[in-house]
């Protein structure tokens, strides 16, 4: 997976190479010293950064170069190319970069820079700052007020023992066994210690009170705040008939889940999973890698058609029978009795573990109670302030005004999390901050990734480029003439061109 475990490749930017080899434009992964180094060349200007994303290690030479900043093709973190800097998430750390000379036609990769000192933020500021979750938009809200210099305090709340960590890998590779649980932090121990961001793990926010500015926790503690943001994420839809059963239920949302699964999985054994969702389906992928039988539940006629259409519905269905995955499509779980999970048309299946990934709700109960405003989630403005001034929602609780198709949704993505939790903060701090990502997820089933950029809930003609069943495509779901949203498989270039494209000039013809 890391690029730089296998070493760095290409020429040695320390001895340098001949500027017209690279032209205006063009980027070149090379090494100096040991060390993976991205060159990148526009107008007059020369760069060089780290070449190995700090997300996953994914190419940056392979990305695309956007004035003066760079995308991973992998899930489309942003850099500087000026200084390293990740300006988008998922990516939440600094890349190395360098000076560059150029002297007498070549191009030399020169000295290592020293890490610029962060700014220290004045003005009207929050007094502190509250954040409710410890998800992907609480975590990456707190690291942003901090890199932006905000030197208040920062509290974080959540009741889950481990938070806050990477929990897409929770249904890939630390599911399928090919991630240990040191990957799974989204930092070393010590990182919040050295920025000042309490950790406050184990009660939750019980009450917010508006008016007064506090929070009261699970504990019977409080915290005041000057700024408040809500991140509580989404909860796991339930199977209550199916729970007395035995084999009893998995839901997967923690880390908690994840190694509870992982605990009961048994080479050999039979697991059934209910609900092709892409978390089911991960799921599925995962317990195969970890030999098991693995039988797939689910009303659909076939996986994924609602988000992704049937032709690449029956890709990923294909994909995962390749891999020994046995459907019961058109079909729902009655009953769970005895180690067999009964199904609506008498068919039974053996089961030694079973897992549900039949969808989530957004946990609103907490901006419910506190009054705020709510229509299918919390409602922001463009700022992702909530009805209740100073309060800001994120991530899987937050419904949006989406300048890009002008209407208010709602999006369960790691990347729209994490970047709105950026924007919120930025919000806080009285920055630009109106959030208008496009959206962006991926998912990958027995090593094939699909990568997703826009929002298409509803389309009338899908248009392809390639060939599906060679995983090799472009599929655009258009609604009349406009083009809703984008998904990929074999071309991650092709994703970052649609995002860039989407984010210029609106989805739309
Ligand atoms: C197994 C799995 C795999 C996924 N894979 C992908 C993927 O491949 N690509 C993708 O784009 N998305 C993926 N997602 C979705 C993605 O993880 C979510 O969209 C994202 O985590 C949402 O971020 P969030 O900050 O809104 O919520 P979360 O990350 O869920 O964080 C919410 C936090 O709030 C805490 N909390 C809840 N109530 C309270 C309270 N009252 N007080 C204090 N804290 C509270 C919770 O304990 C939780 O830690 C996956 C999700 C799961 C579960
Ligand atoms: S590896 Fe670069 S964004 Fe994930």
């Amino acid at each position: 997976m890391a690029s730089e475990e296998e070493g760095p490749t290409g020429p040695d930017l320390k001895a340098g190479i001949p500027a017209t080899d690279l032209p205006d434009g063009g980027m070149i992964a090379g090494h100096v010293e040991g060390e993976a180094v991205l060159l990148a060349h526009r107008g007059d200007e020369w760069f060089a950064i780290g070449a190995a994303c700090s997300h996953y290690s994914g190419p940056l030479a392979e990305g695309l170069m956007i004035g003066d900043t760079v995308r991973c093709p992998w899930h489309h973190a942003c850099f500087s190319l000026r200084t390293g800097q990740p300006l988008r998430p998922p990516a939440l750390n600094d890349l190395p970069s360098w000076d560059v000379d150029i002297r007498g036609g070549m191009v030399r990769v020169a000295a290592k820079r020293q890490a610029a000192p962060r700014p220290t933020r004045r003005g009207r500021v929050p007094a502190s700052v509250v954040i409710v979750g410890g998800g992907a938009a609480g975590d990456c809200a707190a690291e942003t007020l901090r890199r932006e210099g905000y030197a208040g305090p920062v509290t974080i709340v959540d009741p889950d023992p481990d938070t806050p960590y990477d929990r897409p890998n929770l249904s890939k590779d630390y599911l399928a066994g090919n991630a240990p649980e040191e990957w799974i932090p989204l930092h070393p121990p010590d990182f919040y210690e050295e920025k000042e961001i309490t950790l406050r793990r184990g009660p939750r926010v019980a009450t917010i009170e508006p008016r007064a500015r506090r929070v009261i926790l699970s504990d019977g503690s409080e915290l005041r705040y000057g700024a408040l943001l809500l991140a509580t994420g989404a909860t796991p839809v339930r199977l209550p008939e199916l729970e007395s059963g035995s084999p009893g239920v998995h839901y997967l949302r923690s880390l908690g889940d994840s190694r509870r699964i992982v605990g009961a999985a048994r080479e050999g054994g039979r697991a059934v999973v209910l609900g092709a969702s892409f978390i089911g389906l991960e799921v599925a992928a995962s317990l195969r890698a970890r030999k098991m039988e693995v039988h797939v539940v689910a009303p659909d006629a076939r996986p994924l058609e609602r988000v992704l259409g049937p032709e690449l519905g029956d890709m990923i269905r294909q994909v995962h029978e390749e891999q020994g995955v046995v459907f019961h499509l058109g079909r729902k779980p009655a009953r769970v009795a005895d180690g067999r999970v009964m199904l609506d048309g008498g068919e039974s299946l053996p089961a030694d573990l079973l897992v549900a990934g039949v969808g989530v709700r957004p946990d609103v109960a907490l901006a419910e109670a506190a009054g705020l405003s709510l229509n299918r989630g919390v409602l922001v403005d463009e700022r992702l302030e909530t009805s209740a001034p100073g309060i800001y929602a994120a991530g899987d609780i937050a419904r949006w005004p989406d300048p890009h198709t002008g209407e208010r949704i709602r999006i369960e993505h790691w990347v729209v999390a994490q970047r709105q939790g950026q924007a919120a903060a930025h919000g806080m701090l009285g920055l630009d901050s109106r959030f208008d990502a496009v959206p962006f997820f991926w998912s990958v089933h027995h090593g094939v990734t699909i990568r997703y950029v826009g929002h298409a809930e509803r389309w009338d003609r899908i248009e392809i480029d390639g060939d599906v069943s060679a995983r090799d495509c472009v599929v655009r779901y258009r609604r009349g003439e406009r083009v809703l949203a984008v998904a990929t498989v074999g071309r991650d270039r092709a994703s970052l061109d649609a995002e860039a494209e989407s984010e210029a000039v609106g989805f739309g013809g």
